[in-house]
């Protein structure tokens, strides 16, 4: 095969899970100018922070053949149930009156989006944004609503205020001094994006938000276009940290759309968060960005330093802090 015509190959198929991440550069026959093809790399999963759990949950359902938004709702329900992640489902951290009200959104390989906001006492949001994508003529659904959706569907309620977010929260009011910890509460919500075997891209983001905010606030995670934004011939990129932040530039699209005109994953990632750096002031807060493009090649940037993401590709977790702007 002439080696042009192998790499315009290489760029539409996927190439399975053995292929590493590589690009080839070749000239041209005519010598006008160097092109540079990337070698697709997928199934691959990349989820914000240190969540080998959900990754490889993620991966065994890419695997075997699965789609990526069934590797995405399942990857996002290992965050959802453990109770240790207090910033995502059952566990998380309460708002200032002591609810727990979660926000959570998918987004599948034909642009559909389903989330719910707000909700309270389901452990699983991303699974009732799922059905709200795909059992109602809505996309977005909140707090008494989503949670009457969500048991009309089959889920169980239940308390989602475990004893050790309980006595964090009687020990914060004590002073009612909200003063967020960068890289904890500013913070650990789960955003995952998702390539499988088609080389088709879903994306999923859950969280239980700030710690301690005010009752009725919702961030970027639910938000489609801030917390999460996909398109399939693109790619996609979703958001961890301050919420407000990432709202103001709704960050996911920005990204992915830096990326249809051309910039890699890494490039895009970079210039969303140079566009909250540049307004000003960032010293007491974070935001983090992953991105995956067609391809599978995949970026993460931050604010701070102390933010990793996780990938996963070739059943092999890596998870890796980021570069950042302020290091
Ligand atoms: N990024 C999650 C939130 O601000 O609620």
């Amino acid at each position: 095969m002439k080696r042009r015509k192998f790499i315009q190959n290489a760029t539409l198929t996927g190439a399975g899970v053995a292929v590493g991440a590589h690009v080839i550069s070749c000239t041209t026959e005519k010598k006008e100018k160097t092109k540079i093809a990337v070698v697709p790399e997928f199934p691959k999963v990349i989820a914000t922070w240190n969540v080998p759990n959900a990754t490889e949950t993620a991966w065994k359902v890419l695997e075997k053949g699965g789609s990526s938004l069934d590797a995405i709702e399942q990857g996002c329900r290992i965050e959802e149930a453990d109770e240790r992640n207090q910033s995502v489902g059952k566990g998380g951290r309460p708002d200032r009156d002591g609810n727990v009200t979660l926000d959570a959104c998918i987004m599948d390989k034909n642009g559909n989006y389903g989330a719910v906001v707000c909700m309270q006492h389901i452990k699983h949001p991303i699974s009732v944004a799922r059905k709200v994508m795909e059992d109602t003529p809505h996309v977005l659904l909140a707090g008494k609503g989503a949670e009457k959706f969500a048991i009309e569907s089959g889920f169980q309620p239940e308390d989602l205020l475990t004893e050790a977010s309980r006595k964090e929260w009687e020990k914060w009011r004590e002073t009612s001094n909200y003063a967020p910890v960068i890289n904890i509460e500013n913070h650990d919500t789960i955003g995952m994006l998702a390539i499988d075997k088609n080389g088709d891209i879903a994306g999923g983001c859950t969280t239980s938000g700030l710690a301690y905010k005010m009752a009725g606030r919702v961030g970027d995670s639910p938000i489609v276009g801030s917390g999460l934004f996909i398109d399939n011939e693109i790619g996609g990129a979703t958001a961890t940290g301050m919420g407000e932040e990432v709202l103001k530039t709704v960050g996911s699209f920005l990204i992915v759309e830096l990326m249809r005109q051309g910039r890699s994953p890494q490039e895009a990632c970079e210039e969303g968060i140079k566009r909250i750096v540049s307004k000003g002031n960032f010293d007491n807060f974070q935001v983090a960005y992953v991105a995956m493009n067609k391809s599978g090649e995949t970026g993460s940037y931050s604010i701070h330093s102390g933010f990793s993401a996780t990938i996963n590709h070739n059943g092999i977790n890596n998870n890796k802090e980021s570069m950042s702007f302020n290091k």
